[in-house]
């Protein structure tokens, strides 16, 4: 039973980059830190972007997100192309389409995990719903943290941080979210918890998500593993193993840190 929206949605990726080239500074020491990357992230995708340290993934977040500039070609967000957009609309955009994840959890100090976890719905104007404080409460559950809702952050462990920083996320089922290594704190087991939770929210609601990761076992997570180098999109893959994956970087990860 699959209904129109579903088809609409698998033909309309969540986000295209199309051509884009970012560059830092200007004459010899511009750095080009993409280069005409093309690519369709397909909605209810679980993509995974992988490639040596310096390569461009961080940066192909945050174009894709509209937190940075392009200097070349476009990013298409929900239907809008982000370089037409003032950033008054832009900002808009992103809060009611985009969920981040980054590795300094950018959780707010003063308020508790509950109220952090609300924030996007506070952001954005929104009542959270009957059907939305169940996911919530989920999420709260799953990710070990209904003991500590009216915690403030720095009262927490890093990985229970992390873990905030994902329920928060995921709370609001946002279009896509960007999560820029979300396990890289994360003990082995929390990691496993936190990679299963992002799968089954794609698999099971459809939650289109990005992760940019260097661990082979996290992409293996991945419906996509989308492999960058010196700003290129040098592969395109399906689902692999731990151990296909690792094969695959070994050529890219010369002269990595
Ligand atoms: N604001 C900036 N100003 C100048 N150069 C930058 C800036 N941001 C990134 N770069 C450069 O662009 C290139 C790509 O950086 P990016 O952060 O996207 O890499 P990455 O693949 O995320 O690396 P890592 O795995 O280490 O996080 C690097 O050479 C980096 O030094
Ligand atoms: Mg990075």
């Amino acid at each position: 039973m699959i209904s129109n929206s579903l088809q609409d949605n698998e033909i309309r990726p969540v986000v295209s980059l199309r051509r884009v080239s970012r560059t830092y500074g200007e004459g010899s020491g511009a750095v080009i830190a993409l280069d005409g990357v093309s690519v369709d992230i397909r909605t209810g995708d679980f993509t995974a972007v992988m490639g040596p340290s310096g390569s461009g993934k961080s940066t192909l977040m945050n174009v894709a997100a509209g937190l940075d500039d392009v200097s070349e070609g476009d990013v298409v967000l929900g239907g809008a192309v982000l370089s037409q957009l003032g950033d008054d609309a832009r900002t808009r955009l992103r809060r009611s389409q985009v969920g981040f994840v980054f590795q300094a959890f950018n959780l707010v100090p003063t308020l508790s995990v509950d109220e952090n976890i609300l924030l996007p719905f506070e952001l954005a104007g929104r009542r959270v719903g009957a059907e939305e404080r169940q996911w919530i409460d989920h999420l709260v559950h799953t990710l070990g943290l209904a003991d500590r809702v009216t915690h403030r952050p720095s009262e927490l462990s890093g990985g229970q941080q992390q873990r905030v920083a994902i329920a928060r996320a995921l709370a609001s089922r946002p279009a896509v979210i960007f999560a820029d290594e979300p396990t890289g704190n994360l003990d082995s087991r929390s990691s496993r918890e936190v990679l299963t939770l992002l799968r089954t929210a794609a698999r099971e609601y459809g939650q289109s998500i990005v992760m940019v990761s260097h661990d082979p076992v996290a992409a293996s997570y991945a419906d996509r593993i989308l492999v960058i180098a010196d700003g290129r999109l040098v592969g395109d893959h399906g689902p692999l193993s731990p151990q296909q994956i690792a094969d695959l970087l070994i050529g890219f990860e010369v002269g990595a840190a």
